[in-house]
């Protein structure tokens, strides 16, 4: 199994997004995916209670559940949706168990200051510093024609880290985590367009699953 923590020092940068639809991504893959909400509001575990029957199967993970657990279960992935502000030692634990970490930055100069203070906590662990854990940035809500985009790829550009990709600023985000669903879920028409900036996190996390193997 491969644990995939999604983590921001800021509130509503995208984690939860990041983390249903990742989710959705790679079990319609036919992949066996779990996925753990570690944030009081809840949002991905309601998402999941939401989700229709006929689309591609994610188990809700349970607070407590260990990894042999799920191991046995067969799950293969394990998403981590976090609370903002995940910091101290809850952080260093949720690292710990982690294989990978993703860290979405919106487009916004309150976003850039606050993932400036993750990345440099996240350096401080020794797992992360080690290069045990990969670290890997997502630009989030991105919408390519606005100045706020520039600033990102400036802010993005001298970080020593992988910036995988800009998940775009869509409505169709919003309409599908409505009904328990992701952008994977719509119809082709509606959602080819947005699942274009994913294939690199895929590849990303499939290429580091496999090395690990
Ligand atoms: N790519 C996107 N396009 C359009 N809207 C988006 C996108 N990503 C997120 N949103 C919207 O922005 C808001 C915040 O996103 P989300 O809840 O995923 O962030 P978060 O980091 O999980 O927030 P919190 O810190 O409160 O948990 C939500 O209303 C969500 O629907
Ligand atoms: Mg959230």
């Amino acid at each position: 199994m491969f644990t995939i923590l999604i983590a921001t020092s800021k509130g509503g940068a995208g984690k939860t997004t990041i983390a249903t639809n990742l989710a959705a991504c790679l079990a319609g893959k036919r992949q066996r995916v779990a996925l753990l909400d570690l944030d009081r509001q809840q949002s991905a575990a309601r998402w999941l209670a939401r989700r229709p029957q006929g689309f591609p199967q994610i188990v809700a993970a349970e607070l407590g559940a260990d990894t042999k657990t799920l191991r046995a279960a067969g799950i293969q992935w394990l998403v981590i949706d976090s609370p903002a502000g995940l910091h101290g030692d809850a952080l260093t634990e949720r690292v710990r168990q982690a294989d990978a970490i993703l860290v979405p930055v919106a487009p916004s100069s309150f976003d850039f200051e606050a993932t400036a203070d993750l990345l440099a906590e996240l350096e401080r662990l020794k797992p992360v510093r080690e290069g045990r854990r990969p670290v890997a940035l997502i630009g989030s809500r991105v919408d390519g024609r606005t100045v706020a985009a520039s600033d990102l790829d400036e802010f993005l550009a001298p970080l020593s880290l992988d910036v995988l990709t800009h998940i775009r600023d869509a409505q169709a985000y919003v309409h599908a985590a409505r009904a328990g669903l992701s952008v994977f879920d719509l119809p082709r028409s509606r959602g080819e367009e947005l699942w274009e900036d994913w294939p690199p996190v895929v590849d990303w996390l499939q290429s580091l699953a496999s090395a690990r193997k």
